[in-house]
């Protein structure tokens, strides 16, 4: 057994009397071990690994600044020798990762035993020479992503890039994240891992974890967190299907969370789906820590307005050509994380919460309502030129069906009433769907007849 393995991670022993720079230390062990996660997990795509070294190479410029920018401001006497051994040690990460950019990928396996084994005895033997010098005041308080921007910044011309973001971000956190509940979808271990890091940094010790598909449509169903960061792949299964639940308030969950979908494919399809789900953002995989925090504080502080339209409810993104978006009207909604962050009381956030839906609710009716009529239409029109085949007609009345039960679900859970009119024609779509070869165009036009009338009463609310 190596040395590396014997240790088990941060304990009081490694503690150099500052809480800034003994926390840096902890997650600098927690890093150690997301990089022996890798090793392990063999089913972990290249992509992980790329995530996790993003993580290590912004991890280090920032940590190795917030010291050195603190021995200089106290005039530490081991100052310069300190200084060099982070650059040799920062020289060896760097020429690893470049080893693996390169294509040598089995040396990403020798970074665990690296980075623990010099950590330790770093801390030990050069950070404990400053214990008991430095005060609060002489140590850089600002999370690791805003030093590592420094640390790219002071970087001389010749010098090796670092992979942080290139993003100017604002000066210091204007939200206290600390009352934020975030939910974590994400069933690789040393991904979750990165992002539970990425949130400890921000401020967010309120996680929860659904890392199965069962588990996440519970924790969907009942709510309770401000943030969701979820794959959009889990077992197999779409899961960008749980935010369309969500913004569509088929479920208990807020339907104004905020929400970043993790993808690993960039093929144009599955991107198009997990930017129709009406989720915030989408971040590809693998992505660095900054630009995870980035995305978060950037939805926290700078919430884009919805719009609802017949396939979609989410925020507004101008540079996309949906169908409908054009014409729908913007809808500004509350931001559950800015709200918590800035202390506002939660009765007063309920009430514009739910005012916001109403709203959202009377759009999406009209929506329902006009998507009736043009489904009726098309099916009517294919019967009528003889285009129309049995699987098509099966398809629209599906489609019919589906929109039929949302209007009805929605109006007994805004109204508190029954629709009959509305339940009618989707139990008249069902029992059609039950005889698909015998239906004759009579049979569609009274169908079309009955949507009219039901479009009639919701498309003018
Ligand atoms: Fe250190
Ligand atoms: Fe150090």
């Amino acid at each position: 057994m190596t040395e590396a393995c014997q240790i088990a991670g941060w304990s009081d022993a490694f503690s150099v009397g500052n809480a800034a720079i003994d926390s840096d230390h902890k997650a600098f062990f927690e890093i150690a071990n997301l990089l022996k996660g890798i090793i392990f997990e063999a089913a972990e795509s290249k992509f992980v690994i790329e995530s996790a070294l993003a993580m290590l190479e912004e991890y280090v410029a920032g940590h190795f600044l917030r010291e050195e920018k603190a021995m200089e401001k106290i005039g530490f006497q081991h100052f310069e020798d300190h200084r060099a051994k982070h650059f040799a040690f920062n020289r060896k990460i760097n020429e690893v990762i470049r080893l693996y950019r390169g294509g040598s990928l089995s040396v990403a396996e020798k970074l665990h035993d690296l980075v623990l084994k010099w950590l330790a005895s770093h801390i030990m033997n050069e950070d404990m020479k400053f214990r008991s010098l430095l005060t609060d005041d002489d140590v850089d308080q600002r999370p690791l992503a805003y030093l590592a921007l420094d640390a790219l910044e002071n970087e001389g011309p010749g010098t090796e890039k670092l992979a942080v973001p290139t993003v100017i971000v604002p000066a210091k956190l204007k939200l206290d994240y600390s009352k934020i509940t975030a939910l974590i979808c994400e069933p690789s271990s040393t991904i979750r891992s990165g992002i539970r890091f990425t949130l400890n940094e921000i401020g967010i010790s309120n996680i929860e974890e659904s890392n199965n598909f069962i588990a996440i449509d519970e924790s969907c169903r009942n709510g309770g967190f401000q943030i969701i960061v979820m794959d959009a792949m889990v077992g197999g299964n779409d899961s960008a299907y749980f935010i369309r639940q969500i913004r569509s308030i088929q479920t208990n969950c807020d339907p104004f969370v905020l929400t970043v979908l993790l993808l690993s494919s960039r093929d144009e399809a599955a991107v198009r789906s997990a930017m129709s789900s009406g989720t915030d953002s989408v971040l590809l995989i693998p992505f660095s820590s900054g630009q995870l925090r980035d995305q978060i504080i950037g939805h926290a502080e700078r919430r884009k307005p919805f719009i609802v339209t017949q396939d979609y409810i989410g925020p507004e993104r101008q540079n996309e050509n949906r169908p409908g978006c054009a014409s729908a009207p913007q809808i500004i909604v509350p931001n559950p994380v800015e709200a918590l962050g800035r202390g506002i009381s939660i009765e007063q956030y309920e009430y514009r919460k739910n005012e916001a839906i109403q709203v959202i609710v009377n759009y999406r009716l009209k929506s329902l309502a006009g998507a009736i009529v043009f489904e009726c239409n098309s099916l009517a029109a294919g019967m009528r030129d003889g285009v129309s085949t049995t699987e098509s007609t099966f398809r629209s009345l599906t489609r019919l069906e589906n929109i039929a039960d949302e209007l009805a679900e929605k109006i007994r859970k805004f109204s508190g009433a029954k629709s009959y009119s509305v339940e009618t024609f989707r139990d008249r779509c069902r029992e059609l769907k039950g005889r698909l070869g015998e239906i004759a165009y009579v049979d569609i036009e009274e169908l079309s007849a009955s949507g009219r009338k039901v479009s009639e009463i919701y498309a003018s609310r």
